[in-house]
């Protein structure tokens, strides 16, 4: 019998890039079950996704119960209790005074926070950061800076937007605060040479980058934006979609930090794998969208909107604190196995977004290769693991969230394995 990925050969275009050629038949916790009946530990979580476990049972329960009530009542015709109750619970998590508008994608929550703060404005510029990753819609994709390859053939169709360096202190040549000052620099040339401040709408941040290396943001770049942000009443969106929903041991990284972004977007974990994304923002600035001005058949559906509630009752301040305890966890035993393994250039990450860099000894130079060996050996070994970084030469480690310690060691003892494997061959 042929396996998915054979059948796939024949129905699926090569656009859709896996990481791996797996049929996956069923999921539970951090496990994945392939059609084989063999069984990965899963530090993928659908691309950081299924943060509450693959299949949690209150999760599935939730939406069982919607399914026999309703499955679609489209929010551009009626009201439906799941989609207000999610919304009551996640403004109310955010902070105050806050309104959430639902969509289903991470590109379409990203397309709706610019077109709020142009709509907000009255402004046209957009500016977005190097190695940033924010969609593949063609706005989204004029956002994204993190591979040429995204926007090849597409160049004509992308909306004008200007890109700026985001600090990277872990391969930069500068002292932390000379990499902070470099970029702010950037910014400031940009509004002297470019285009002016106050013909300047948004900019879009992700506080840690994903697809870009998994490469945090120092607090004091991001304190600093902020106070550029309001002093030329630009509006700063927080791209949350890879590091929010508990992946940092905060419901959102904007908490870790202590800065406040004036648009917040989210999607990936706030449904646990059904497609719901959010754009949240201020009443003050949500009440000027006029009726219309954004919209969309399938956002909020009702099935999406009762996991999401699940998915909030389950990440409670408890969860948070055990996600930022196993982080730690996880990070001291890749900060040893970097003692041992000098091709380890950096570990870095807050909670369970976690990035381990990998560049030779002497020249630095990125060890993508060595990366697709390092995950084909632990894939062997029955471990799923990512790369990221515009090199590809960063593993991330993106667990389902409910991860036990025991599977953290697991994993840590595969990738020690792995990682002599790909050496000696
Ligand atoms: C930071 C960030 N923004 C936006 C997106 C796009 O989300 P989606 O694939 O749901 O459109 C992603 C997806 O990986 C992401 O990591």
């Amino acid at each position: 019998m042929k396996s998915l990925y054979e059948r796939s050969l024949a129905v699926l275009p090569p656009v859709a890039l896996r990481a791996t050629n797996l049929g996956i038949v069923k999921g539970d916790g951090v496990y994945l079950t392939s059609e084989d009946g063999q069984r990965y530990l899963d530090f993928a979580a659908g691309v950081a996704v299924t943060n509450c476990g693959h299949n949690n049972p209150k999760i599935v329960a939730a939406i069982e119960k919607q399914l026999h009530l309703l499955v679609h009542g489209g929010h551009n015709v009626v009201y439906y209790p799941s989609y207000i109750e999610l919304a009551e619970k996640l403004t109310k998590r955010v902070g105050k005074d806050y309104k959430v508008y639902f969509s289903n994608s991470g590109a379409e929550a990203n397309e709706g926070a610019v077109k709020l703060a142009l709509s907000v404005t009255k402004r046209n510029g957009i500016i977005a950061f190097s190695h940033s990753f924010h969609g593949r819609t063609l706005l989204t994709t004029a956002l994204t800076a993190s591979n040429s390859h995204y926007r090849e053939n597409y160049e004509n169709a992308l909306p004008t937007v200007y890109h700026v360096d985001y600090p990277d202190i872990y391969n930069s040549k500068l002292s932390k605060h000379e990499e902070i000052e470099h970029c702010l620099n950037e910014l400031q040339q940009l509004f002297k040479n470019i285009i002016a401040p106050s013909q300047v709408a948004c900019i879009i941040v992700e506080p840690i980058q994903g697809e870009g290396g998994y490469v945090p943001a120092p607090k004091e770049f991001l304190v600093e934006l902020r106070k550029i942000c309001s002093q030329y009443k630009i509006m700063l969106i927080f791209d949350e979609i890879q590091s929010g929903y508990g992946r940092t041991g905060y419901l959102f990284a904007k908490d870790y930090y202590a800065v406040e972004p004036d648009i917040l977007t989210s999607a990936k974990g706030i449904a646990n794998g059904l497609p719901l994304s959010a754009v949240i923002s201020k009443t003050e600035y949500m009440d000027q969208w006029s009726p219309g001005a954004h919209g969309g058949t399938f956002g909020g559906n009702p099935l999406a909107c009762a996991a999401g509630v699940a998915v909030l009752d389950i990440m409670n301040n408890e969860f948070l604190a055990d996600v930022r305890r196993k982080g730690k966890l996880f990070q001291q035993g890749l900060r040893q196995l970097q003692q041992k393994y000098s091709v380890i250039s950096s570990v870095r990450g807050v909670g369970l977004m976690i990035g381990a860099e990998f560049r030779s000894v002497d020249e630095k130079k990125p060890l993508t290769e060595l990366v697709t060996k390092i995950r084909q050996e632990a894939l062997k070994r029955h471990l799923i693991l990512l790369n990221c970084g515009v090199e590809h030469n960063v593993i991330r480690f993106i667990p389902p969230l409910v991860v036990k310690e025991a599977e953290l060691q697991t994993a840590l003892k595969v990738l020690n394995e792995s990682i002599a494997a790909s050496l000696t061959k």
